[in-house]
């Protein structure tokens, strides 16, 4: 396989030197080491760099997606099928996600119950914040 250095790791990503750093500390991303003790990266790495930015871009904790590369191999390059394992493992949570999407993208106008009674929707949708007592938060942006 086609190694990079750090370097070139970095540039093909889009990402700075620090963040491949951080990832690795982060158990996202694996490097071997040079007699030089210089950081190389499998070529592959890329795939894993362009999920996680996508994940971050949408607000999946790094956590969870180092949860899901859990499903992967360290010491090779990953199959399609075992690509699609992490996506199937990974389809309950990210349909969630995507759910909690449209749910802000189609709320966001209207009133969400957070007591705020600053919309005029507010008068209807929560009259004298009743809804605070049901609890607390935003009482209608409940995860559908
Ligand atoms: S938007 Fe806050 S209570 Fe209606």
């Amino acid at each position: 396989m086609r190694e990079l250095s750090v370097g070139e790791a970095a540039r093909r990503a889009g990402v700075a030197v620090s963040t491949l750093h951080f990832y690795e500390r982060k158990g996202l991303i694996r490097s071997l080491r040079t007699s030089g003790n210089q950081r190389r990266y499998g070529v592959d790495v890329l795939r894993r760099l362009a999920v996680i930015r996508v994940a971050q871009r949408v607000g999946i904790p790094l956590e969870a997606v180092r949860r899901a590369f859990e499903a992967l191999p360290d010491e090779r390059t990953p199959t399609r099928e075992e690509w699609a394992r992490l996506s199937a493992a990974w389809h309950d949570e990210l349909e969630e996600r995507i759910a909690q999407l449209v749910n802000l993208k189609d709320r966001l106008t209207g009133c969400i119950g957070c007591g705020c009674l600053s919309l005029t929707a507010c008068g209807l949708a929560n009259p004298g914040d009743e809804l605070a007592a049901e609890g607390h938060g935003p009482r209608r942006w409940a995860t559908p």
